[in-house]
C-alpha cells in the first residue's frame, strides 16, 4: 500500500488530556503497536500503520536536531522529554509531549521503544514553538550540524542542558504530569490486548 505524505494544513486537533498517544517500534522506528487514542488523533487505522516508519508523523515545523537528540539518547537506552509537532492524515497538526521506554531482550539488548505522549500544553507550545523555527531556519541555510551547535549555545546561555531545559518547561510537578505518570504504569502493567482498558482504569 502506497503512503501518501499529508498536506499540512494551518489547523490544530483538539486532543484531551486525560488520554495518552501510545506507540511502539522495533530499534529502526518502524511502528509495531499504536493505541486506539494514537490512532484517533492521527487519523489512521492500524493497519496504515503497522510496519511503516514513524516519520509518517513528522511535520515540517520540526527541526532534525530534535529528532538527532532523541535517536541518540533511545539507542543508548536513555529517555528523553521531547515536545514533539505532528502532523495527522488530515493534515492537521498536534503537539505532544513524549516520553520514552525500552524492551530489552534476554541478553539485555533493546528490542522496541515504546512512545508516551500527552498533549503538550499551550506555555510549552508557546515557549519551544520559536526555538523551533530558528533550529529550522539554521538546518534549511547550514545544515543540522549547525542547528545542533545553535541549540547548545542557546542552552549554554541559559545555564542549563536539554534535559533540564524540557523538565523546567513541562513543571513535572503539575497535577497533569502527575496524572502522566499513573497512565504509562498502568499501561505497563497491562499487556497489549488490555492497553486501552488499563489507561482507562487510570483516569
Ligand atoms: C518510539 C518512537 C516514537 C517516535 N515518535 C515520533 C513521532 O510521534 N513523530 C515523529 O515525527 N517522529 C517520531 N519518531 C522519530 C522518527 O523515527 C523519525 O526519526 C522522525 O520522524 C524524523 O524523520 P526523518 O529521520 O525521516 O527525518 C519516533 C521514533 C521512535 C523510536
Amino acid at each position: 500500500m502506497r503512503f501518501y505524505r499529508p498536506l499540512p494544513i494551518n489547523k490544530a486537533r483538539d486532543l484531551n488530556y486525560r488520554k495518552i498517544l501510545v506507540s511502539k517500534t522495533d530499534t529502526s522506528g518502524n511502528i509495531l503497536y499504536v493505541n486506539d487514542y494514537f490512532c484517533e488523533v492521527a487519523g489512521y487505522e492500524v493497519d496504515e500503520v503497522l510496519g511503516r516508519p514513524h516519520s509518517i508523523l513528522r511535520h515540517p515545523d520540526m527541526p532534525k536536531a530534535i529528532f538527532f537528540l532523541m535517536w541518540q539518547n533511545i539507542k543508548n537506552g536513555l529517555n528523553i522529554t521531547a515536545v514533539v509537532k505532528n502532523l495527522a492524515k488530515t493534515g492537521e497538526y498536534y503537539w505532544v509531549t513524549t516520553d520514552f521506554e525500552f524492551q530489552r531482550n534476554r541478553e539485555g539488548d533493546i528490542e522496541s521503544y515504546i512512545a508516551f505522549r500527552r498533549p503538550a500544553n499551550k506555555k510549552v507550545v508557546a515557549a519551544i514553538s520559536d526555538l523551533y523555527s530558528r533550529l529550522i531556519d539554521i538546518e534549511k541555510r547550514h545544515g543540522v550540524e549547525a542547528s545542533l551547535v545553535y541549540l547548545q549555545g542557546y542552552l549554554d546561555e541559559h545555564h542549563t542542558d536539554y534535559h533540564t531545559f524540557i523538565n523546567n518547561l513541562i513543571n513535572p510537578k503539575s497535577m497533569f504530569e502527575k496524572l502522566f505518570q499513573v497512565m504509562k504504569k498502568t499501561f505497563k502493567h497491562s499487556n497489549n490486548d488490555q492497553y486501552h482498558e488499563g489507561y482507562q482504569k487510570a483516569v
